[in-house]
């Protein structure tokens, strides 16, 4: 090769041209200054004078390893910010978690170690032999028609199996079991009032799962009338029943939105907002926050429960917590920002349900001032970054205002999901947002869209009977409710903590609005057990137990009352049967160290 070739300005380009290839293409290998000198090695020797390309390869080497380096301090930078912006308990650190839920060893405890477990002596452990009886033999001889149709139906439905083993700290399973049944089956509501099957009534604070905001005749009537508006179309699927107008524009309204897309359930509607959201952003990640619940999609339910290991793109961080609010500023790939306003009573931690309450430390607190100051911020890192803000009000929406979440934190999202309630009593799921986020299509790239169909979204009967939900919104009688109801809860719950205090009694509740939640003050290894007293006194809980008791709007001051007096008789039931004895010194850290020890020795046994 010839002196000048080295010189020509197309050989340059070449050699440009491959370092920009190669830049690109191996900018994120750690082997690339090997594989860099071994083109080096190949030029060297088709180039006779060598001094002005060895130093332009020299310049292009140590250019290449400044860019590596910086690409490589960022991605560590990355890593960092987002390790720190995880919540430090298990539920930040969700693979870790799947990994210790599967490690867990099953045992129980047995009839000799179960009334005892906590070291009680003698004589309370043989009080709770009895009450543990007692509390049976009542609620058997209570309800057999209910209970001879639930045990039917169990072995035929593996959700029932489910939800009724998980009810209470596995350990104690096996002797519960034995001693005491809970029917799941209910014959009639009416007002605050569920009747099972034998005609034993309870009050209602199940909710239906969130659904119960108004009182189940209410709903029944939606229901009714909305079936009347229906019935002439039918289940024509595909088109419209004619209401389906007045309901988008009413959702607009109350959402402040400006478009409205419908579908079957409130996971569905999660699924369409975050799919919608990656499709305009071009973006893959989501964050969600720990132990937040948005349904059972595999993307927002990542950890223990789901069988998949928990992608990559779906970032779980810590709410409430600067940390979070640095990734979201410095990160370029996160499509959007998943908050449940309900996680405002337990930021960072699960729904509180009895089956984990091992001790006497549920944490349940609400400070609706630090929640608004949150989203606030939540909202501005958002809109800076062009990461899209899902509300996801399936759960809360109209509960806390008519106009939601949104409403009632004074916060504006991008998309907000609805659910629940906002059928009428008919199951759906809904997602209200800015149109250039709900938009499934591009005219420029024709092939570009965003699919969600479902064959049953919009069904005719759901419309109607939402349409009657949305007018009863603006019935005088409903907006009094509304205009009352932070009042009438807050005192209610002030209350109803001050009966329990002056009862002398080791429990109190803490609440939003009217989704509350029991503390105990006790560190007793047997504080689930306070469920079956709620249920022997005619308290109907849902299968979670007394971490979540949903109220109704129906809930009058009598009603109220009753409830109130038959809470205590429970708590005071509870007390005397022994199993709020704690021995000296016991806490809650305590309780739950021995727990693990005993895990530990069984796993290693
Ligand atoms: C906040 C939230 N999002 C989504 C869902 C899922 O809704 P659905 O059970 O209708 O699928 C729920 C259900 O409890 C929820 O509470």
């Amino acid at each position: 090769m010839r002196q000048g070739d080295a010189r020509d300005p197309v050989g340059e380009q070449k050699v440009q041209i491959f370092m920009g290839t190669y830049l690109l293409k191996e900018s994120s290998n750690s082997h690339h200054f090997f594989i860099l000198a071994s083109y080096k090695g190949v030029f060297e020797k088709e180039v006779t004078n060598m001094d002005g390309f060895e130093t332009l390869v020299s310049v292009g080497i140590w250019g290449l390893a400044a860019l590596v380096g910086i690409s490589l301090m960022m991605k560590i930078t990355q890593r960092l910010q987002l390790s720190l912006a995880k919540h430090p308990s298990l539920g930040g650190h969700l693979r870790m978690a799947k990994r210790v839920a599967k490690w867990i060893p099953g045992y129980d405890y047995g009839p000799e170690r179960w009334f005892d477990i906590d070291g009680a002596p003698a004589s309370v452990a043989m009080q709770r032999r009895h009450a543990l009886q007692n509390l049976g033999a009542q609620l058997q001889s209570r309800s057999p028609q209910t209970l001879a149709h639930t045990e039917a139906t169990k072995p035929l439905v593996s959700d029932l199996q489910l939800i009724s083993q998980y009810r209470v700290p596995f350990q104690f399973r096996s002797v519960l079991a034995q001693h005491i049944k809970l029917g799941s089956y209910w014959r009639e509501s009416q007002g605050v009032w569920l009747t099972d099957m034998d005609g034993n009534q309870y009050i209602d604070v199940t909710g239906s799962y969130g659904v119960n905001l108004f009182g189940m005749d209410f709903y029944k009537s939606c229901i009714q009338e909305g079936a009347d508006m229906a019935s002439k179309l039918g289940p024509v699927l595909g088109s419209y029943h004619p209401c389906v107008l007045d309901n988008v524009q009413q959702l607009c309204a109350i959402s402040g939105q400006d478009e409205v897309s419908f579908h079957m359930s409130g996971t569905e509607a999660v699924m369409q907002a975050v799919r919608l959201a990656r499709y305009h952003s071009k973006k893959r990640k989501i964050v969600r926050f720990t132990g937040a619940y948005h349904g059972w999609w595999d993307d927002v339910q990542p950890g223990p429960g789901n069988p998949m290991p928990p992608s990559s793109d779906t970032l779980t961080l810590n709410e409430m917590h600067p940390n979070t609010l640095r990734v979201l500023r410095n990160r370029s790939d996160i499509a959007c920002v998943l908050v449940n306003p309900l996680q405002a009573m337990h930021v960072n931690k699960a729904a509180p349900t009895d089956s984990t309450l091992v001790d006497g430390g549920r944490q349940v607190h609400y400070d609706k001032a630090a929640y608004k100051a949150w989203l606030a911020q939540l909202r501005e890192v958002c809109t800076e970054k062009g990461i899209a803000l899902i509300l996801d009000e399936v759960f809360l929406g109209f509960r806390l205002a008519p106009g939601g979440a949104q409403a009632y934190f004074d916060v504006k999202a991008d998309m907000v999901t609805y659910g629940k309630t906002l059928g009428g009593g008919l199951p759906v799921g809904v997602v209200c947002g800015k149109a250039h986020w709900m938009k499934r299509f591009t005219s420029e790239r024709p092939g570009d869209i965003c699919f969600a169909r479902g064959t049953f979204n919009a069904h005719p009967y759901v419309m109607a009977t939402m349409n009657v939900f949305l007018h009863r919104l603006q019935t005088t009688a409903v907006k009094s409710q509304y205009a009352e109801a932070s009042a009438v809860w807050q005192s209610r719950q002030d209350r109803f903590n001050a009966a329990l205090k002056a009862a002398q009694l080791p429990v109190h509740v803490a609440g939003m609005e009217t989704v509350w939640s029991v503390l105990f003050e006790v560190p007793s290894r047997y504080n689930w057990m306070f469920q079956y007293y709620l249920r022997e006194q005619g308290i109907a809980l849902s299968w979670v137990g007394s971490g979540r008791m949903i109220f109704n709007f129906e809930f009058d001051d009598t009603a109220f009352e009753l409830f109130t007096q038959r809470f205590i008789k429970a708590a005071q039931r509870m007390q005397a049967d022994g199993w709020w004895w704690v021995p000296e010194h016991q806490n809650n850290r305590n309780i739950r160290r021995q727990v693990l020890k005993e895990m530990l020795r069984l796993r290693w046994a």
